[in-house]
């Protein structure tokens, strides 16, 4: 196999390697959204026409393309698989805004009929927004087969593959599926869809990565202080198919539970002197984590680096621009941040 040969030429050239990490790339398989903001001074009521105060703001978007960009600004190197429409504007410009952070968009399918994703969010003057999601061709993969040759092989030649769940979840089993019998490590952020993940789904990932109202959302229990979380996440390792959860704890960082039997590890945040917006900080963190895996660092070395990655994340706006490049979470790390 191709494979094999590139894994080769991988091993010889490792001497060769930067800082950087892993030369084999991170895949992340999932959505791509444009992300629309529209200011109004209220929702309008029912029958009512309502003149928006600005014009709209459009901003790349999608947990997937998040995910991807953070992991490329990272590593230098990601490929993105997903879809977009084929007949709008939308998805060469979200494409391209990806690029633009370093990842490798060649494996995007261009859906002949189906639009590109597209999340609508509504930002009331009294501070509430309300959001409107257009699945588009994110939900549209090909029916008997959703995952072309070259994609195939790029999972099975994965440092890492790292999925969502704004895509179907047939999608995710077959990527998922494809990585684990060619030993790619799955990393899988339960953000994106509210139902629960499958069992078959669940046992193919070697990490999954909720936050506390998605723990909480899983298990069925309280996520509210720190004793809490351990319970629940403890309770979905009893499941018997997880072998590792890493909880996204907000302010107070993360948490990291695994069937290893080893003991809970709580990574606190590093401190910010001014939140300016979280959008993303949860698809910076997975991600960060996921190249921190695939660069072979140990799990406390991990959390630690995905957690100094996304406390960058919450001092930009937006959600792929707030992204942070690898010098800055090293130097953050190293206490020499400026
Ligand atoms: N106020 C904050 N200060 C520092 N880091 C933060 C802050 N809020 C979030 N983070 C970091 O971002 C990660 C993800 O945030 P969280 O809100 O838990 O996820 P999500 O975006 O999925 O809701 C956290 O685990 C933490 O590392
Ligand atoms: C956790 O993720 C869900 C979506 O899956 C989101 O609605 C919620 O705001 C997030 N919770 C926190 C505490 O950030």
């Amino acid at each position: 196999m191709r494979c094999a040969l590139l894994l080769l030429t991988v091993r010889m050239s490792i001497s060769r390697m930067s800082a950087t990490g892993a030369a084999r790339p991170i895949v992340v398989v999932g959505s791509i959204n444009a992300d629309i903001y529209l200011e109004v001074p209220r929702v309008p009521a029912v029958g009512e026409t309502l003149i928006a105060t600005a014009d709209p703001r459009i901003f790349p978007g999608g947990k997937g393309a998040n995910q991807a960009a953070a992991a490329a600004r990272l590593t230098g190197r990601c490929q993105m698989v997903g879809q977009v429409g084929g007949s709008d504007a939308y998805g060469e410009q979200m494409l391209e805004r990806a690029r633009a952070c370093g990842v490798d968009t060649s494996l995007v399918a261009r859906h002949p009929t189906a639009s590109t994703g597209q999340a609508y969010i509504v930002l009331q003057a009294d501070g509430d927004n309300s959001i409107i999601v257009v699945g588009g061709a994110n939900q549209l993969w090909p029916e008997d087969e959703p995952l072309g040759a070259g994609t195939r092989e790029a999972i099975a030649c994965a440092s890492c593959l790292l999925l969502q769940r704004e895509i179907p979840e047939r999608v995710n089993i077959a990527a998922a599926t494809l990585a684990r019998a060619s030993g790619v490590p799955v990393v899988l952020d339960v953000g994106g869809e509210d139902s629960a993940v499958s069992k078959e789904l669940l046992a193919l990932c070697t990490s999954v990565s909720p936050n506390e109202t998605e723990l909480a959302r899983m298990t069925g229990l309280p996520t509210d202080d720190d004793a809490r979380v351990l319970a629940a996440a403890r309770a979905l390792l009893a499941g018997g198919m997880i072998s590792e959860v890493v909880v996204k704890l907000g302010a107070r960082g993360c948490m990291r539970v695994g069937a290893d039997g080893r003991e809970p590890l709580w990574q606190a945040a590093f401190p910010v002197a001014q939140v300016v917006d979280t959008t993303g900080a949860g698809d910076c963190f997975t991600a960060a984590f996921a190249v921190a895996c695939a660069e072979g660092r140990d799990v406390g070395a991990s959390l630690r680096f995905a957690t100094a990655a996304a406390s960058l994340a919450v001092q930009t706006r937006g959600a792929m621009t707030s992204m942070p490049a690898r010098e800055m979470v090293e130097r953050l790390m190293a206490g020499t941040a400026a």
